[in-house]
This record gives C-alpha cells, sequence and structure tokens, in this order.
C-alpha cells in the first residue's frame, strides 16, 4: 500500500497467554512476517511473558516489542507497579498507555495517562495513547469533544520532539471486543479529526508525521479497507493478535 507514512499493526495480547503460549505465538509470528519490511509490527505480551518473548525476538529485523502499561514513577513503593527501567531490560520500545479497559477498570483519567506518557518518553520508550468514545457518547454526537478532550489531555505538555515519538490509537469503545468495527468511512472521520488537533496543539509536521492506529475488532477481512483510509496509520489488534494466522493476515493484508 502506498501510504504516507509507514504504518504499524501492533498486537495487544491483554491478560492472555503462559509463557509457553506466548513463545508457541512468537515463533509463529517469525515463520510467518519475521521478514516483513514494508510495516512496523509490535507485539505486546503480559509483563510476564516479556523476559522469554523478548528473546525470541531479539534477533528479528520486524517484531518490536511493547508492553501494555507501566507506572508514571520510577522506582518506589508502588505496590504490583512496573516500571519504565523494568521493561527497558527486555528491550521492550513501545507501551499502550490509556487503553479504554484500563480507563474503565482502573479508572486512568487523561492526567494520569499524560503523567505515564511523559515518563515512558523519558525513558526512550514510545507510548501507544488509546482515546476514543463509548457508544453511549457517540449516539449523542459528542465523539469529537470526548476525542478531543483525551488527546489535548494526553498529550498536554509534551514538545514537538516528544510527539514525533508518540503513536495515537483511535479505538472507539464500542467496537472493542464486540466484532463491530467503525466502518472505514468513520475511521477515516476521527482520524481526520485527530490530525488537525495534532497539527493545532504542536504543528502541521508533526501532525503529517504522527501516526494513528486504529482498534477495535480489526481482522484480517477489513484489514485492506481501513488501511487504505489516507489518515488510517496502522492498527491496534486485541482479540485477532492472540493467533498467528489472523496476526499475520492482518500484517500481510497491509502490505
Ligand atoms: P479487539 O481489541 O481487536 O479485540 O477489538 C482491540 C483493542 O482493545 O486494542
Amino acid at each position: 500500500m502506498d501510504k504516507a507514512r509507514k504504518l504499524l499493526i501492533a498486537g495487544n495480547w491483554k491478560m492472555n497467554k503462559t509463557v509457553a503460549e506466548a513463545l508457541d505465538l512468537v515463533r509463529g509470528l517469525q515463520i510467518e512476517v519475521g521478514l516483513v519490511k514494508e510495516v512496523d509490527i509490535v507485539i505486546c505480551p503480559p509483563f510476564t511473558a516479556l523476559s522469554e518473548v523478548s528473546k525470541a525476538v531479539l534477533d528479528s529485523k520486524s517484531i518490536r516489542l511493547g508492553a501494555q502499561d507501566l507506572s508514571q514513577h520510577n522506582f518506589g513503593a508502588y505496590t504490583g507497579e512496573v516500571c519504565a527501567g523494568m521493561l527497558k531490560e527486555f528491550s521492550v520500545r513501545y507501551v499502550v498507555l490509556g487503553h479504554s479497559e484500563r480507563r474503565q477498570f482502573q479508572k486512568e483519567t487523561d492526567a494520569l495517562i499524560n503523567a505515564k506518557a511523559k515518563t515512558a518518553l523519558a525513558a526512550s520508550l514510545k507510548p501507544i495513547i488509546c482515546v476514543g468514545e463509548t457508544l453511549a457518547e457517540r449516539e449523542a454526537n459528542i465523539t469529537e469533544k470526548i476525542v478531543d478532550t483525551q488527546v489535548t489531555g494526553c498529550l498536554a505538555g509534551l514538545t514537538k520532539e516528544q510527539m514525533d515519538e508518540v503513536v495515537i490509537a483511535y479505538e472507539p469503545v464500542w467496537a472493542i471486543g464486540t466484532g463491530k468495527t467503525a466502518t472505514s468511512a468513520q475511521a477515516q472521520e476521527v482520524h481526520a479529526f485527530i490530525r488537525q488537533r495534532v497539527a493545532a496543539l504542536f504543528d502541521e509536521t508533526v501532525a503529517k508525521r504522527a501516526r494513528i492506529l486504529y482498534g477495535g475488532s480489526v481482522k484480517p477481512s477489513n484489514t485492506r479497507e481501513l488501511m487504505s483510509q489516507p489518515d488510517v496509520d496502522g492498527a491496534l489488534v486485541g482479540g485477532a493478535s492472540l493467533e498467528i494466522r489472523s496476526f499475520s493476515d492482518i500484517v500481510k493484508n497491509s502490505i
């Protein structure tokens, strides 16, 4: 696909996969898409599998490692948390922040996600910052207002240089794990809006370079159509990233 920005396909494994299962999956992915150069590939296993998976992708030309969250603090008495330095030990390059499940179940706010983004950037980790409206918000016609508040809050205080390292993922909450995908037109509309907001907050050049992923029931059969939209620069894949076949087909269908 001839795109303005190099596509990024990220797999968010969520709370799935034992170490043995994670290794089966990553070894299969290496065989299927380990030599792909046309798109960037990131896999985000649970913390417990990072150590072993990082060894399995050490020599990979294409597959990079991401984490699903990090603490905004760098060390100390924060029971249960994992800090940037710990992720760096396993060659983690990306970190998903502000996923709607964390906003919903851990009550994460834009201010917290912003603090985590700053911590990640200070450690040279690339944040994948998730935004998106609920079904009630879409039906109330306030999608842009919600997404604008999230984008503005999560990116507050970042420099242009830092913004170059940030990936945004637009994930309409009503499309996550539901089998309901936003139409490519719905995705494009919000992606273009987010890019406009990034231009207003930073500048046109930064906005042109920024990668904006779509997430929410991405599967092999809808990848091509979604990725053909001018402002869709990749995908954040949940359910379909848990199997070798479906995730590698998504990667292949995005080329
Ligand atoms: P899904 O999840 O692909 O299973 O809808 C996407 C996500 O939550 O990142």
